[in-house]
């Protein structure tokens, strides 16, 4: 039985290491790893590989960056080559990115049946490009495994018929699981001069948040007054890095230094895996809009405010530490200053996050598959 695992962007690492590492301790079973190399930075892919402990792809596409329909484009015929040379029972894509929508789509057209993990997250909003790639993606899968109730009734309600759907908790926290013993062992705070329970942690890369240069002029100036009453590490992706640059918040990251200190953060490149959940769980508390880190806070128990209108992980809300809080800069300003007074949202832990999820996804879908 051959079965294509793709991966492209850095949240994909992530989900894929005990899924891969369990399929592939299976016996009679071919696997074969495809990087599409939608992030192709070392710090946003080889030292996620490494520090998972991925092995290396079998075959990376190397497309790189562009628009939303040159990337999609790009994986969709260097995969579709790839179908035609290895013949899959199986194409299993994760999360949301473009290279997940793209293998789900060249897979569906060449007849090859598609496992979506992570299916059935629903933010509701179009304006998101993560959004229309996990509707397209669920739309067209055979088997989905999801991360819990709300996600089955999300495709419920979409018409999804209930035999092809499983709810098998979320994969992200395996890794988490795993690995947590290594990251609790670092001092990745030290790096940043600063300590354990004495920072907020900020993290910030959706176009509705960095694309517009006065809106990350606002966001930098209201961050000030929560600067200097405590420090905030601001760890840039490569894109807030250049859009920083053209707001003229930032002149540029120095290689040779950790961080550079602004009148708001002190700016840092992204970590590693094992040095963002160091951080995450030495931070006093966590400024986000990725979906990963809102689900992390909340198995580590770190309060988090999610800088957005909505959330596809509504659970991390209901029961986990997190808050959305929008997108004003102003109401980011209250909430964390709310934080810094010792308001402290707590939370709990969802059902089958518990780091077994990677293994009850390999059982379902070999015995699927096999039928
Ligand atoms: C992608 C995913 C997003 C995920 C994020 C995590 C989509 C639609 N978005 O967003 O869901 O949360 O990854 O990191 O797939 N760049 C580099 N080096 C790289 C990769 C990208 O410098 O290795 C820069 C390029 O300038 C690129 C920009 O980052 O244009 C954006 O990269 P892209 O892969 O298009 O989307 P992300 O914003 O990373």
């Amino acid at each position: 039985m051959t079965i294509i695992t793709i991966v492209g962007a850095r949240p994909n690492f992530v989900k894929i290491a005990s899924f891969l590492s369990e399929l592939e301790s299976r016996p009679g079973v071919k696997s074969i790893l495809v990087h599409t190399g939608q992030h192709y930075d070392p710090s946003l892919s080889d030292l996620f590989f490494e520090q998972l402990g991925i092995r290396k792809p079998d075959i990376n596409l190397g497309i790189g960056s562009g628009s939303h329909a040159e990337q999609t484009a790009k994986v969709m015929i260097g995969f579709e080559q790839i179908l035609t040379e290895h013949k899959a029972d199986c194409v299993v894509v994760v999360g949301d990115v473009n290279s997940t929508m793209a293998c789900a789509i060249t897979a569906k057209k060449a007849q090859v049946r598609v496992a979506h993990i992570e299916a059935g997250l629903r933010s509701r909003d179009m304006a998101m490009p993560e959004e229309i790639n996990r509707l397209v993606t669920d739309v067209i899968s055979d088997f989905m495994f999801t991360t819990t109730q709300m996600a089955n009734e999300n495709l419920k309600a979409e018409g999804v018929p209930s035999d092809r759907v499983f709810l098998v908790g979320n994969i992200m926290i395996d890794s988490l699981v795993r690995n947590r013993s290594r990251a609790e062992a670092l001092k990745s705070f030290a790096t940043y001069g600063l300590s354990s329970k004495n920072y907020a942690l900020l993290t910030l890369h959706r176009p509705s948040n960095v694309d517009d240069p006065e809106n990350l002029q606002r966001i930098a100036k209201a961050l000030e007054s929560v600067h200097t009453r405590c420090p905030i590490l601001f760890l840039a992706h490569p894109r807030t890095q250049s859009k920083l640059i053209q707001a003229k918040v930032l002149a540029k990251v120095n290689e040779n230094q950790p961080f550079v200190e602004t009148s708001f953060c002190r700016l840092a490149n992204p970590a590693g895996y094992l040095e963002m959940i160091n951080l995450q769980m030495n931070a006093k508390f966590v400024i986000t809009d990725s979906g990963g880190v809102q689900e992390e806070t909340t198995i580590l128990g770190i309060p988090c405010l999610t800088v957005r209108d909505n959330t596809e992980r509504p659970e991390t809300v209901t029961v986990g530490t997190n808050q959305v809080i929008g997108t004003d800069p102003s109401r980011l300003v209250d909430a964390c200053n709310k934080i810094l007074s010792g308001d402290v949202k707590r939370g709990k832990i969802p059902d089958l996050w518990d780091g077994g999820t990677g293994k009850r996804i390999v059982e379902v879908l070999l015995q699927k598959l096999r039928v």
